[in-house]
């Protein structure tokens, strides 16, 4: 992600997650696995007080050096998602008033504790905004596929068509991906079906309250496979029901 991040983020992710999170000067948001914390710098730039976390503490280490300048208005923390325990203990004096998770959900391991302690930490009536990729379509061993006529053909007419092929979308399943292409690094993700999602959200005391699924603005001179008609992303907005 770096100083700038990404096209991914600066496209697909961030003004999906800033149209459904709108996060005003003066709140109290938590940054849920902030990674290099960029997205917790962008925030406070704009008067937010961020509490931040990630288990990776080599990416806290990053994310204070990178937000040298904003540290007196972002928390980070070295805490494990995972771990209902460990996330309760960063509950400030006064409830958050919202929370946000950019693209991790599907590198988490077990995220039943991680929205169960969010419900806890949120003011009543507060949201969680968090994105992962699109489980629909993202899906363990799926294909992305090109479709080129031939232009030197005078009888076809001239096409691209970009599809996908999924396979394995209702049980949950590890499987490995390469995360960036720039680097061609794998890493494990945990697939699960959107209804398991929205299971685990509606039994932490949430409901779903607004959902994005962005793709990529299509060039004209288009020849290779990006995600122009199909969202590579999903970002969901669910509110903490007022008991
Ligand atoms: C794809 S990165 C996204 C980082 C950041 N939110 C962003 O958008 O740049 C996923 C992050 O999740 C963190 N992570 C994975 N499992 C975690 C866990 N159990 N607890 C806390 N953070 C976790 C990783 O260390 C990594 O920084």
């Amino acid at each position: 992600m770096g100083e700038t991040d990404n096209r991914y983020h600066r496209e697909i992710i961030r003004p999906a997650t800033l149209k459904l999170l709108n996060p005003q000067s003066g709140e109290q948001i938590h940054d849920v696995a902030c990674g290099n914390g960029n997205f917790s710098r962008f925030m406070s730039r704009s008067g937010v007080k961020v509490t931040a976390l990630d288990y990776s503490s080599k990416m806290i280490e990053f994310a204070k050096e990178r937000c040298k300048e904003q540290l007196d208005m972002i928390d980070f923390h070295v805490a494990d998602a995972t771990k209902f325990d460990e996330l309760i203990k960063l509950k400030a004096d006064k409830p958050f008033d919202k929370a946000v998770s950019n693209m991790a959900v599907m590198d988490i391991v077990d995220v039943e504790p991680l929205f169960r302690a969010v419900n806890d930490m949120l003011a009543p009536g507060g949201i969680f905004v968090f994105s992962g990729v699109h489980p629909c379509f993202q899906t363990p061993n799926m294909l992305k596929i090109i479709e080129l006529s031939d232009y030197t053909c005078d009888t076809c007419d001239n096409y691209l068509r970009l599809r996908i092929q999924t396979y394995e979308y209702i049980q949950p399943k590890m499987h490995e991906v390469t995360a960036l292409s720039q680097n061609g690094k794998r890493v494990l993700h945990f697939h699960r079906p959107l209804s398991m999602i929205m299971d685990i959200c509606f039994k932490s005391g949430f409901v779903l309250d607004g959902m994005e699924e962005p793709v990529f603005a299509k060039p004209d001179n288009a020849v290779e496979f990006d995600w122009y008609e199909i969202p590579p992303s999903i970002i969901l907005r669910i509110k903490k029901l007022i008991r």
